[in-house]
């Protein structure tokens, strides 16, 4: 059976470097890291919101975009560009690297490009993973708050129950 895309991605060397420079980067960052962690979070609380507000999103489009969506930031670490854009730049080269077609591709490319601005249209895809990518932060119990420049509607201060 074909291997997925999202598990082309995870095995893909140039992702894997970009994930370790990342890492370094964020070595000593007192906020919230971009690390595999936070993009399967973003990923299933995605899915979970799809489901809840019966959206339809290919699983397999929300990991790789959840995978992909914030490895712009070794760009922005580096020379200050907007880690969406970097992000945008980097992803279709993995993508074309692990075989993802067109379509698919396109799909994932809009979910990065626009993880971090508010859409408004509450059953889009690109509105829920935008607000997946937020609920996946542990802002109430954050030690670094009071240093933090996300604004009140970006924080997660609760969680759904
Ligand atoms: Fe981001
Ligand atoms: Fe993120």
């Amino acid at each position: 059976m074909k291997l997925k895309i999202t598990n082309r991605i995870i095995v893909c060397g140039k992702y894997l470097n970009e994930l370790k420079l990342l890492a370094e980067l964020e070595h000593d960052r007192i906020f919230c890291r971009h690390n595999i962690e936070h993009f399967l979070n973003v990923a299933r609380i995605t899915l979970i919101m799809c489901s809840q507000k019966r959206v339809y999103a290919d699983p397999d489009v929300v990991y790789s975009a959840a995978l992909l969506h914030d490895i712009g930031r070794t760009d922005e670490y580096i020379s200050g560009v907007p880690h969406d854009e970097a992000g945008i730049r980097k992803a279709e080269v993995i993508l074309s690297e692990v075989g993802c077609d067109e379509e698919m591709k396109e799909k994932i490319l809009s979910l990065i490009g626009s993880h971090r601005n508010k859409i408004g249209d509450d059953c889009s895809l690109e509105e829920i993973f935008y607000r997946a990518d937020k609920k996946s932060r542990l802002c109430f119990c954050c030690p670094a708050q009071e240093d933090c420049n996300w604004s009140d509607e970006k924080r997660n201060m609760k969680i759904e129950v």
